[in-house]
């Protein structure tokens, strides 16, 4: 049931490129130049209206929702807040009527989102989920929604459900800024355009995976390792570190690259390992002169570069190349290199991928 793969863990990393044509078959629609997203178009008025948007989550979900806050601002102007489902819930938050809260889980079962969502449906706010489980828990408490359909995600580390969140979220947006006109005709059909194209360059991508084995082999030992990323690939460096945490058991920091220099570069010596996402969109200038400080301090850089870098090559102890794409796409193409890194460090330490200890796939308790 593996298909061949080691670990479930592979597998789903593998699958991405299906799930993401799954997440957007029927509703991604280029050639008719439209988005069709039936729990968006049913509440288009509150969608439309909305003073804020509020997304909820948990741990990867999360990070899911803080690339989206990203990306639906961008394309829509609407607000968007994203809170830990657990804080929101416990803070006696501010919502009403006039705010739209997203809900985002794999499973549907997370206590803490469950909650959040009760709460928010009784101060009046529309619910919005994205699920992956189909007829779970949250997918039945909440007014509408869209399922991932990344299927069936075993191993505990969450891979394909975070490209397909993003993913679904990507499309609410393009739903809403068309309806809201936030987008030129062109900037709609570009996005749109690409948006199809990203399954193929994922599969691009995943081919680095035995490069990456090599990457890991030099790094097994580390303690620690920085993860860096600036604008929507900001939430990919947090996602980056989790999942090095969960399955290896390495200590890791997700961080802005900016924020480097108010703290955590304190950390860096030789035996730190930075990843950092260096793509050519976003501030990219800033992002260089933030590896040259890495650089100056003797720590180890693996850069996540676009095809074709020649700066960043230059500075970097490792490059791991990615295809160009638009800007507010590129997460869904950084991710997988993080993914695998990962998952090759936590094989060469020996470590149980698909079932890391003191962790459980869906956390039914608050
Ligand atoms: C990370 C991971 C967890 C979940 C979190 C939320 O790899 O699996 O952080 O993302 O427990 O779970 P869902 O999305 O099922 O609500």
């Amino acid at each position: 049931e593996k298909g061949g793969y080691e670990h479930f863990m592979l597998k789903e990393i593998f699958e991405q490129p299906n799930a993401i044509t799954n997440a957007f078959r029927g509703r991604l629609l280029p050639a008719l130049e439209m988005i069709k997203m039936e729990g968006v178009q049913n509440n288009l008025s509150q969608f439309l209206e909305a003073k804020r948007i509020i997304i909820v989550a948990c741990g990867t979900s999360w990070h899911a929702g803080l690339v989206a806050e990203y990306i639906i601002e961008e394309l829509t102007r609407i607000p968007v807040e994203v809170e830990y489902a657990s804080e929101f819930k416990y803070r006696n938050p501010i919502i009403t009527p006039k705010d739209v809260v997203i809900a985002i889980s794999q499973s549907g079962e997370t206590a803490d989102t469950l909650a959040a969502i009760k709460l928010a449906k009784e101060q009046g706010a529309l619910v919005y989920g994205v699920c992956n489980v189909v007829g779970s828990s949250i997918a039945r408490e909440t007014h509408a929604g869209a399922y991932t359909h990344a299927g069936p995600e075993i191993g505990v580390a969450s891979t394909k459900a975070f490209t397909t969140q993003i993913t679904i979220l990507t499309l609410v947006a393009l739903h809403l800024a068309k309806e809201k006109g936030s987008l030129t005709k062109t900037e709609f059909n570009e996005l749109v355009h690409e948006l199809e194209r990203i399954p193929e360059k994922v599969v691009e991508v995943l081919q680095v995976s035995d490069a990456i084995k090599e990457i890991a082999q030099s790094y097994a030992h580390a303690t620690n390792c920085l993860f860096l990323g600036r604008g929507v690939n900001f939430p990919v460096a947090l996602e980056g570190a989790l999942k090095l945490k969960e399955i290896s058991y390495i200590h890791a920091e997700g961080y802005p690259a900016a924020e480097m220099k108010h703290g955590p570069i304190a950390l860096i010596d030789e035996n730190m390992p930075v990843i950092v996402i260096a793509i050519n969109k976003g501030h990219y200038e800033k992002t260089v002169s933030n590896i040259q400080e890495i650089k100056s301090r003797k720590g180890k850089i693996i850069a996540i570069v676009t095809k074709g870098d020649v700066v960043v090559k230059e500075m970097a102890d490792h490059v791991i190349e990615v295809p160009e794409t638009l800007e507010w796409l590129t997460p869904l193409l950084t991710t997988i290199p993080l993914q695998l890194l990962s998952y090759h460090m936590a094989v060469l330490l020996g470590k149980n991928v698909d079932q890391p200890r003191n962790l459980a796939k869906s956390v039914t308790v608050e």
